[in-house]
């Protein structure tokens, strides 16, 4: 039984079916298929704005595309330590800007600190043009520690964001999980509360390979598609990534199927709150929590599969997905509890 992560989840049925149905006769490349059309319109009814949106098959990709975007190679982006863009892209944004540097702020639970971020820009300068330009705030939605920032967090680095004249990216690889977790509209969380462009991804919460950078601001509406470009990122058979991400989006696809997962793991937390101790909020479909090294042991040996978190003996991750059955949680709470 897999809690391990979403990424070893499979594929949604419908998304699958989508993509045999995609594949049916010649159809134009280089994003001008019918499907990669769609999906910006898709996107623009849903966010209910202009949007560009290039589907792609990395959310490092997107990440680094977006961060090539908004600053230079003598800027400064603003994440989390804990951020993907930082633990887990191996330089990617530093080399797709030319060299930007990345600055990491702490924060409880996966969250930039806004006293920290605030004390951080509050500095920036002193060095005069010995120090790289302030830039771009990242952050993640959810968080790599599986919770959530409310509208109110949102609006404190929006106004920062404001303050300083940056760009805000938010790194949406779990989008739709946040998204049902908040319940407001997908504007409500990325334009209205002042991001400039969304990595939107689809690989975790059901679909194959597809990813997407979606930009909301058109002030980079000229650079995008040559940043693509260059990247490698332009797919020429593109359609098999967009159709993909048109199924989605779909009759709210993308909302029932993070909507189970987040289920799942409430389930989890609901049942286990008592015995266990969680290391982070439970928002979303990932949970932190601590067991003991030999119950760990026992988890394993019972198949029950998920992470060990990095640097510690004692703290799991556990991942619930889209394709996570109910039947499976009951029993890993059985174990747990026994
Ligand atoms: C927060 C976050 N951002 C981005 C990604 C995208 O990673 P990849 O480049 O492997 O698609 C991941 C995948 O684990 C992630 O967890």
């Amino acid at each position: 039984m897999n809690f391990r992560s979403d990424n070893e989840a499979p594929v949604n049925d419908q998304i699958m079916q989508a993509l045999v149905e995609a594949n049916q006769g010649f159809e134009e490349s280089y994003g001008y298929d019918r499907f990669s059309v769609q999906f910006k319109s898709q996107c623009e009814a849903l966010f209910e704005c202009w949007v560009e949106a290039l589907p792609l098959t990395t959310g490092t990709a997107a990440n680094s595309i977006a961060m090539a975007l908004a600053c230079p190679p003598y800027g400064a982006i603003y994440c989390h330590e804990g951020a993907h863009i930082n633990a887990d892209e191996c330089g990617a944004p530093e080399m797709f800007t030319g060299g930007a540097k990345l600055i990491p702020i702490q924060g409880d639970h996966g969250k930039i600190c806004i006293h920290a971020l605030t004390e951080k820009l509050a500095h920036s300068g002193v060095h005069g043009e010995h120090e790289v330009m302030p830039a771009v705030i990242s952050l993640t939605q959810c968080t790599e520690a599986g919770t959530v920032y409310s509208l109110e967090e949102l609006k404190a680095l929006k106004a920062l964001k404001e303050q300083y004249g940056l760009a805000l990216h938010m790194d949406g690889a779990r989008f739709a999980n946040a998204l049902v977790s908040l319940g407001c509209s997908p504007a409500e969380l990325t334009w209205q509360t002042g991001v400039d462009m969304l990595s939107f991804g689809a690989t975790k919460n059901g679909a194959m390979m597809a990813e997407s950078l979606l930009l909301f601001n058109p002030k980079y509406k000229n650079q995008i598609l040559r940043q693509r470009k260059r990247s490698g990122h332009l797919i020429s058979k593109m359609r098999y990534v967009s159709s993909q991400l048109c199924a989605y989006l779909t009759g709210g696809l993308w909302l029932s199927l993070a909507q189970h997962a987040n289920q799942q793991a409430q389930t989890f937390f609901q049942a286990c709150q008592n015995q266990v101790e969680f290391i982070h909020p439970v928002e979303a479909n990932e949970v932190f929590c601590r067991l003991s090294v030999d119950k760990i042991a026992a988890l394993k040996q019972e198949g029950f599969e998920f992470h060990v978190w990095p640097g510690s003996q004692d703290i799991i991750r556990l991942v619930f997905s889209h394709a996570t059955t109910a039947d499976s949680v009951k029993q890993l709470i059985q174990a747990i509890k026994e």
